[in-house]
């Protein structure tokens, strides 16, 4: 493969997602491009003005110029389809969840390592500066010792015909937009949590988390709390409290193309850093497509891994009515 030559993605699965963020994008990055786009309606490959367009799956994993696989399906298919295109030689950029639960997502990582083929999670909100720059702040101290890392992230689901409510394909609302927030509980104390406590309202037919209200203990007694779901009004944000400080993300993991502020409260004073709007699907593509021609992806293939072990503990929590759940210290596949 030319080095120079931008990075030959393909698209799976031209949901709401891949359509209206992802491919826009694709467009735009710098190191790849759109090279062919399938869906179950060849009309929609179509719609996409890819250079090949495939009314079927199989028919994009066989084609050899694609080089980085994009799963933009339901989440039911993200195992399945990962290993056939990681058999098939490519690389894989996955929406998130990684998958349905940790054994798939061990599964997809397995196969990655096998053909020695990178594997991300499509976390896109991790790609925003005010992220690292929060992360930083932490680490420098500016809000004392982290005790407490906040995570909201809901909305309200009406339409019961929604692939989000199906249980057999990872639905619920915390593999929806809960995992941003372990994600984050994770990311901001850089480890895993040691025990976790859920608490949901699951659907009465669909049997899916309808809400979900977690703890995470971290070692030496800092928590992780967050809040999440498919049943009330908008909110996304996250709250970073240390001993002596808060450091507020208002627009939480909704980052993309706006205008971002942080605020850093610290004894009497008050610090709004604000940043840029930036295409954080942009920064994603580039960011893999970089690591296909030889670096490191920001995030780990196992991450994905990790962030599914916290939240098949916190639904095995909250469907024993919260029980607490330990992790076992396992941090390798
Ligand atoms: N990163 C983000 O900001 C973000 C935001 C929202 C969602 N997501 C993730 O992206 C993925 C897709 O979410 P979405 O909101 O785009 O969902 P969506 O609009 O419902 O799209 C899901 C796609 O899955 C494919 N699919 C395959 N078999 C299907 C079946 N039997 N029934 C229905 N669809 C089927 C379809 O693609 P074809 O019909 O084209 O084959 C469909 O368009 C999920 O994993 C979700 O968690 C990420």
């Amino acid at each position: 493969m030319n080095p120079t030559r931008p990075v030959q993605f393909g698209i799976i699965g031209v949901g709401r997602i891949a359509a209206n963020a992802f491919a826009p994008a694709l467009a735009a990055a710098t190191n790849a491009e759109l090279s062919a786009a399938a869906s179950r309606e060849l009309a929609r490959a179509q719609a996409l003005k890819p250079p090949r367009a495939y009314g079927s799956y199989d028919e994009l994993l066989d084609d050899d110029d694609v080089e980085v696989v994009y799963i933009g399906t339901h989440n039911g298919l993200h195992r399945s389809l990962a290993v056939a295109a990681f058999e098939r030689g490519k690389h894989v950029l996955c929406e998130k969840p990684l998958a349905c639960d940790a054994a798939e997502c061990a599964e997809m990582v397995a196969a990655a390592r096998q053909h020695s083929r990178h594997l991300a999670e499509a976390f896109m909100y991790r790609h925003h500066p005010s992220i690292a720059e929060a992360r930083r702040l932490v680490l420098d101290g500016a809000i004392g010792e982290l005790r407490t890392v906040e995570g909201t992230f809901s909305f309200r689901l009406e339409k019961l015909d929604d692939v989000r409510l199906n249980p057999a394909w990872g639905g619920g609302g915390l593999l929806d937009v809960g995992c941003y927030c372990v994600n984050a509980c994770r990311y901001f104390f850089d480890g895993m949590p040691e025990r976790v406590t859920g608490l949901g309202l699951f659907h009465p037919e669909h049997d899916v988390d309808m809400a979900l209200h977690g703890v995470l203990e971290f070692p030496q007694r800092r928590f992780g709390v967050i809040s999440c779901g498919f049943d009330g009004g908008r909110r996304n944000r996250i709250v970073l409290c240390g001993t002596h400080g808060t450091l507020t993300l208002p627009s939480g993991f909704g980052v993309s193309n706006r205008a971002v502020s942080i605020v850093l409260e610290a004894g009497e004073d008050r610090r709004e850093i604000t940043f840029e709007p930036q295409d954080v699907y942009r920064l994603q593509i580039e960011d893999f497509a970089r690591a296909v021609r030889g670096s490191q992806p920001l995030l780990p293939p196992d991450d994905g891994w990790r962030n599914a072990r916290v939240m098949d503990a916190l639904l095995a929590s909250a469907r024993a009515g919260g029980t607490p759940q330990t992790l076992e210290p396992r941090d390798e596949i």
